[in-house]
């Protein structure tokens, strides 16, 4: 019998035959037999252990009985391999049991944003806004499962054939998104979006380029005069580095409660709640739904509300609270342009099912929501904030709003990147009253038009 629970013996009760332990041989200095060796050592492994009863148990029990058996499998098999060569893979076995396997070298690569794998042998990550393929590959499509299992087994969730997509989170706080099969056809896709230990700041957005001061200047005193904003973007265009770089704006003494999917924000106020939404479990029960946070978040008394990012019904619960007291809330969502943006908040709430009529839900939409900020990421894969609407009314069918600041891409540069400027359009905003009767008011000039140059002033 096992020593621990959770982890078999090499032959599972009497009533199996010990399976012969098919470990070869190798000379250690074969590199590629060395692989092999080491892949097969790691399957032997994965196959001795229960991996749903292991989140039960000790990292330092685990990694005890790992290491026996791995020592019974090399002594047993690799009799060449001396003590040092030995305790070596056991060592890089270990790692690929309990750290993130082939994944650690891009893990503590700074420089990686994105890791996204399809299927055991392609992996790819993305550095300074580029996609390319690595030479990352997993043995197979089981030790890749594993990786991922035991990932988001850490974080409470599972992934299996019943249940075969899931939403996570790394304990570093990178958010992972897994699909796997039936519904992945080829084998497992896994999405990984890096959590940078050092936030981007609103400062490093002026430096890159993605806005000009002048744009960050009015998000600055149009988040201090609660204003309530909605950033609209594509996937991996920005969106949440952006809601985290105006949340940086909110006053210190303010009470902000956070609403996300996998938490992801990095709030600077020590004033902050976080709450998350959770999937329901194989029972179908159990289900944290984002709406349920909202409604919740409202009785929590807070004064501003940030939703991670706003997909269904919750768009309702979200409006209601901008338009009764908690203005200054921020949120996402997924759109390409930011009269497109109100469209779809229009959608969500239809999602609510009470069956409002599109004119009521218009006025409360062109009512709640005073900026949409568009985010893109653009070819060559820079970020830049490319749109900043103001939305002042609802005539007829339309939302009536006006754009502030707009990014022009003027064409591309011998490397294929987008290139072009800001503008500001010489529109005043219908805010600025409420900017200056807040004390945040700005120069009429920072609206002037005029190219903008996306450097500190
Ligand atoms: N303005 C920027 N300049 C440089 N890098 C950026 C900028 N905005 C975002 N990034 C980087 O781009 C990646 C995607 O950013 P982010 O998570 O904010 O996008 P998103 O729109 O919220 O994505 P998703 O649709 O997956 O939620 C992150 O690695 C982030 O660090
Ligand atoms: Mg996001």
């Amino acid at each position: 019998m096992s020593r621990i629970h959770g982890i078999y013996p090499l032959t599972q009760g009497a009533a199996q035959p010990p399976e012969p332990t098919v470990v070869p041989a190798v000379d250690p200095q074969a590199g590629e037999e060395l692989r092999k060796f080491k892949s097969q050592l790691h399957h032997r492994l994965v196959m001795s252990m229960d991996l749903t009863a292991m989140v039960t148990l000790s990292r330092d029990q685990l990694k005890n009985e790992v290491r026996r058996v791995a020592d019974e499998l090399c002594q047993r098999s690799a009799n060449l391999l001396n003590k040092q060569e030995r305790e070596r893979l056991v060592n890089e076995v270990l790692d690929e049991t309990f750290g993130l396997g082939p994944l650690e070298p891009l893990m503590s690569d700074p420089t990686v944003t994105d890791i996204l794998i399809n299927g055991p042998r392609t992996v790819y990550a993305e550095r300074h806004g580029k996609l390319e393929l690595t030479n990352v590959t997993f043995s197979d499509e089981a030790h890749l499962r594993q990786v991922v299992q035991r990932i988001v087994s850490q974080a409470g969730r599972r992934v299996d054939e019943t249940s075969p997509m899931v939403d996570s989170r790394l304990p570093d706080g990178s958010r992972l998104n897994a699909i796997i099969p039936p519904a992945a056809i080829d084998g497992a896709l896994v999405s990984i979006r890096r959590f940078s230990a050092k936030p981007i700041q609103a400062a490093d957005l002026v430096r890159n380029g993605s806005m000009p001061a002048e744009m960050l200047e009015f998000f600055s005193a149009a988040v201090k005069a609660r204003l309530n904003i909605l950033v609209s973007g594509g996937t991996g265009s920005g969106k949440t580095t952006l809601l985290n770089v105006l949340s940086a704006f909110i006053p210190e003494d303010e009470r902000i409660i956070t609403i996300e999917d996998a938490a992801e924000l990095k709030l600077q106020q020590r004033h902050v709640g976080r709450l998350e939404s959770r999937p329901s479990n194989a029972e179908g029960a159990g289900e944290i739904s984002t709406r349920s946070l909202v409604k919740n978040a409202l009785r929590m008394r807070p004064d501003r509300i940030l939703i991670g990012e706003c997909r269904g019904a919750e768009a309702l619960d979200m409006l209601q609270a901008m338009n009764t007291g908690h203005e200054g809330s921020l949120t996402t969502v997924h759109a390409n342009d930011t009269r497109e943006a109100l469209g779809r908040l229009e959608i969500m709430v239809g999602m609510a099912g009470f069956d409002l009529p599109t004119w009521v839900i218009r006025r409360q939409i062109s009512s709640a929501i005073h900026l949409v900020v568009q985010v893109s990421r653009l070819l060559g894969g820079e970020r830049k904030i490319i749109k900043v609407s103001e939305v002042t009314g609802v005539e007829g069918e339309n939302y009536l709003m006006q754009d502030l600041f707009v990014f022009k891409q003027t064409g591309l540069d011998e490397r294929r990147r987008a290139v072009g400027q800001f503008h500001a359009t010489g529109t005043r905003p219908n805010c600025t009253e409420r900017l200056a009767a807040l004390g945040v008011g700005l120069p009429p000039e920072l609206f002037q038009r005029r190219v903008l140059h996306p450097t500190p002033r």
